[in-house]
């Protein structure tokens, strides 16, 4: 049921606030995370041994993968690794330590997340297998040792928006579990705990954008190409805002991690490819800046997605939209919002058929 939405899309974009409270219900205490994993009964005790993470997914699943390992590594001693299934599948990995093995999938039947799972139980093996799911009854969950479920209700619009927010929160709690297991500080622990209840208000803010995005969408609708630029934590959220845009507009899109324009990409940058980027207030801020002058100064057209204490001028070709100051840690979370909002904007003022976009299905059974 629509309800008073236009595509099911935007119904689950506007579910977000509701949709990470319940992924977050029941699994937060006063300062810490409660066991919310299902399956076998010593996983706090395998937590405790994991030496390594490696993350398999595809699409959108792996851009929640990549977040996660930034945030992992930052917040842990433990080395994780992520890749897309449909190559992690076919080649040969040397054998691991202790290794926790995480599969992220909205539907749970993704064909090449499932092989890639049998692989590692019929190869070397690991100290757990994982999964982040939407979907209870689903193979992938029957496969693995240990269940971390989403709590994001149906999702029907082919391009996953509230599966991915929630997958995010997912991996936070996981990484907080994994940080307890290892002894981590209390007092940090017990700052992301009260950081992430503040997170379905600070949805809730970035979903007011939503008209001044509408408008913001006629500025695409004749282009040909985008580019998305972020750093550190927020390239992956830049990587699935490109993907938005391809899957449901049919512009090309592509993500870039800021610092490596001058690479390459650089060479692209002219008046008729506008460029997206988020930038919160984290501390590659300033770096982000001044890449952003060298869009501009090449003749860019930047749209920044930015926080409100980050001090960043409107200028000509630099437009700025504020966003609600957020705890770092909860930044690819909530700049994700005005991603999804954008590419539905621009795929409904193109006359796309959002919901099934074309050539793609909800759920990639096949290889
Ligand atoms: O069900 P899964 O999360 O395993 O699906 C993975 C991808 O097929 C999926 O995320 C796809 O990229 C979406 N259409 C992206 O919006």
């Amino acid at each position: 049921d629509l309800g008073e939405y236009r595509h099911f899309m935007l119904k689950e974009i506007f579910e977000q606030p509701q949709s990470v409270a319940a992924t977050l219900e029941g699994r937060l205490a006063a300062d810490h995370v409660l066991p919310c994993l299902h399956g076998v009964s010593d996983a706090l005790e395998r937590l405790a041994q994991v030496d390594e993470v490696q993350i398999i997914a595809c699409g959108t699943s792996y851009h929640a993968g990549l977040v996660g390992r930034y945030w992992i590594e930052a917040n842990t001693d433990i080395p994780c690794q992520v890749e897309v299934a449909s190559e992690y599948r076919y080649r040969r990995q040397p054998p691991r330590k202790n290794l926790l093995f995480v599969t992220i999938s909205q539907s749970g039947e993704t064909a090449d997340t499932l092989a890639a799972l049998e692989k590692i139980k019929e190869n070397h093996g690991s100290l757990a297998t994982l999964t982040i799911c939407n979907v209870a009854e689903s193979s992938l969950i029957r496969e693995s040792d240990l269940a971390l479920m989403t709590v994001a209700g149906p999702e029907i619009g082919v391009a996953s928006t509230k599966a991915f927010t929630t997958q995010l929160v997912a991996l936070q709690l996981l990484m907080v579990l994994l940080m307890q297991a290892k002894g981590a500080d209390a007092g940090k622990i017990a700052k992301i705990v009260d950081d992430l209840r503040k997170l379905p208000a600070l949805i809730e803010q970035a979903l007011d954008l939503n008209a001044t995005i509408e408008k913001l969408a006629e500025h695409f609708i004749e282009k040909h190409h985008a580019l998305f630029l972020g750093r550190g934590e927020l390239y992956p959220i830049a990587m699935e805002g490109a993907l938005k845009l391809k899957e449901i507009s049919y512009i090309h899109a592509e993500a870039y991690p800021a610092g490596e324009l001058k690479h390459g990409p650089l060479a692209l940058v002219d008046s008729e490819m506008p460029i997206v980027t988020v930038a919160p207030n984290t501390a590659l801020l300033e770096k982000l800046k001044s890449n952003l002058e060298e869009v501009r100064s090449r003749g860019g057209v930047l749209y920044v997605f930015a926080d409100r204490e980050a001090h960043i001028q409107e200028a000509d070709n630099l437009h700025v939209l504020e966003m609600p100051h957020v705890p770092e840690l909860l930044a690819p979370i909530v700049y994700t919002l005005p991603l999804q909002l954008l590419s539905y904007h621009v795929a409904v003022q193109k006359g796309t058929d959002v919901d099934k976009p074309r050539n793609l299905a909800k759920s990639v059974t096949v290889e």
